[in-house]
């Protein structure tokens, strides 16, 4: 028999006998295990990262912490409370795969990663210490369903970037700092069902919101003026803590639509 077959033969006798380890080594895209070695880094190694190995390792073979995968593509990564720092590295934006990416409740401060994995669907950077503004590239994200940056710090007003957010159905940005008004672009977020807005430092009319399919609007603790738009007087919305004109509201513009609620 040749050597290359007795090599073969007895590398799958051992697979069976010790089923699994050594048979799924290296399984994972290199692209992915690439990215989750920087990030392992950017976290300054953390050994609470079970398995997690800064220069070699095979994360989905191996089950990284944290890390959930499909064939050999990274689809999922979940941080959450697990008391990290540091940074999310610069590589993210290369894990086409990753859908779903969890570091709620950490202690990441600074700036926002702006290399976020493009294909997203749910984002939760939620009770870190994360400052400045969203960043632009969050409007590349196109799949994004779910998008928490609740309890942070952000401060800047929002850019006019929600423009192709249109599967977007919950968005929390819920005690930070934020000022500013809304954005127009805001009025293109087709698919939003539920927004928390509460608790920043929101100014200008809530006007954008009007003509969206909500279900749930939360406004609360803001410094926002003008009249609440008629569609919205009929859904969950909690609006105490504002500057709301008190007066009749003014009759809409010729030529407006009507302000009933679509469905
Ligand atoms: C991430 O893991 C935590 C617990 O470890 C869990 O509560 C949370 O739901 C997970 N997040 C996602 C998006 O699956
Ligand atoms: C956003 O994330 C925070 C922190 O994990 C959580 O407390 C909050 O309920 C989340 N909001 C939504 C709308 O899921």
């Amino acid at each position: 028999m040749d050597w290359r077959w007795r090599e073969l033969i007895s590398f799958i006798i051992l697979c069976i006998l010790w089923s699994k380890p050594i048979c799924i080594q290296g399984t994972t895209n290199p692209t992915d295990a690439s990215a989750l070695r920087v990030l392992y880094i950017s976290l300054d190694s953390p050994s609470r990262l079970t398995q997690w190995n800064a220069n070699g390792g095979d994360p989905c073979g191996q089950s990284w912490k944290g890390i959930t995968c499909s064939d050999s593509r990274v689809t999922e990564i979940n941080l959450s409370g697990l008391g990290l720092s540091g940074s999310l590295g610069y590589q993210l934006g290369s894990m086409t795969s990753v859908t779903n990416l969890d570091v709620s409740n950490n202690n990441f401060g600074g700036e926002i990663v702006y290399n976020l994995p493009p294909n997203l669907k749910r984002l939760n950077l939620g009770r870190n210490n994360f400052n400045k503004a969203i960043p632009y590239s969050i409007s590349l994200t196109t799949s994004l369903q779910y998008l928490n940056i609740s309890h942070n710090q952000l401060q800047d007003p929002l850019m006019d970037v929600y423009g192709q957010l249109t599967s977007l159905s919950i968005l929390d940005l819920s005690f930070n700092a934020m000022s500013g008004n809304l954005p127009q672009s805001f009025s293109s977020l087709s698919g939003i069902s539920s927004m928390y807005l509460q608790n920043n430092r929101f100014t200008g009319t809530i006007d954008v919101l009007a003509t969206l399919p909500l279900d749930n609007l939360n406004v609360e603790n803001n410094r926002f003026t003008g009249w609440i738009p008629e569609p919205l007087k009929n859904i969950n919305l909690q609006k105490n803590g504002n500057s709301w004109n008190t007066g009749p509201a003014p009759r809409p513009p010729p030529g407006a639509p009507p302000a009933s609620r679509r469905n």
